[in-house]
């Protein structure tokens, strides 16, 4: 009998969270913006399950989550935590010295045009808007392997990418850091599942396209991201902070 897409989805997500070091490195990162900035209020737009914003909200005294997933938002409540159970972009009260928004633009939909403007309108005059998101076309070993199968970042997605960032350069002073994560793995198939699930992006043609090229992928890794005894694959995600004028009156 077919597996629904729901079990491949949950079967592909754990895979993913056992091969990957990507949340410690949120943590560590965003920690050290948090200091950087002396940040006492964080709104943490698309705040995940927990792993990454609970850390996080013990280092401010003012922590508000957004989070669309009724099961992620529960468990940030039940951790005592203030959560706006809604799809942003949503009606927020007050401004926040940091306003995090780490991997909630889609890398199908590229929705940085509809996001970033009413994200910086809650960054308080002196404060910072940090955005995680991926490169784009070509930019690294995860776009190459992508555009391989087919299933690659769109000149859309590039396009709106690059406004986003000539916008928020003129905004404000702009750091750009390109931050590597890994997936290790001891077994193809544990890699591929993990991979199946970061290319589906929530969508199970998308799955099952990467899928029907797996035994590409599985050359690929062989050849090129194969050391000693297991398989290791670098993501590369760009940091884009922009500090607010502390003399700025208005939101985009
Ligand atoms: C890939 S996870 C990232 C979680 C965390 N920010 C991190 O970087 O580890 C994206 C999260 O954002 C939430 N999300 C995506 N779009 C959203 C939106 N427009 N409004 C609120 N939550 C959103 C999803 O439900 C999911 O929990």
């Amino acid at each position: 009998m077919p597996q629904t897409f729901e079990v491949l989805y949950y079967q592909g997500l754990e895979s993913l969270l056992q091969c990957t070091d990507e949340k410690q490195i949120y943590v560590a990162k965003f920690s050290d913006y948090i200091i950087r900035y002396n940040a006492n209020s964080l709104l943490d737009i698309g705040a995940g399950d927990g792993q990454v914003a609970l850390p996080l909200s013990e280092m401010v005294e003012d922590y508000v989550a957004i989070e669309q997933n009724p099961q992620y938002a529960a468990r940030l409540r039940q951790a005592g935590k203030q959560v706006i159970e809604e799809v942003f972009p949503t009606e927020v009260k007050g401004l926040y010295d940091l306003v995090l928004m780490s991997h909630v633009i889609s890398h199908t939909a590229g929705e940085h045009a509809t996001l970033v403007p009413p994200a910086w309108g809650l960054v308080k005059p002196g404060g910072h808007l940090l955005v995680v998101t991926h490169l784009g076309i070509k930019q690294d070993d995860w776009s190459q392997l992508l555009d391989h199968v087919g299933l690659g970042y769109s000149e859309q997605f590039n396009d709106s990418l690059h406004d986003c960032l000539r916008a928020l350069q003129a905004k404000g002073e702009t750091e750009i850091q390109n931050v590597t994560s890994t997936l290790t793995a001891d077994t193809v198939t544990q890699m591929i599942m993990a991979m199946a699930f970061l290319a589906s992006n929530g969508e199970r043609a998308r799955n099952d396209a990467f899928m029907e090229r797996a035994d590409e992928v599985v050359t690929i890794l062989g050849d090129r991201y194969h050391t000693a005894d297991r398989l290791s694959f670098p993501f590369l995600h760009l940091f884009v902070s922009t500090q607010k004028p502390a003399t700025a009156v208005d939101s985009y």
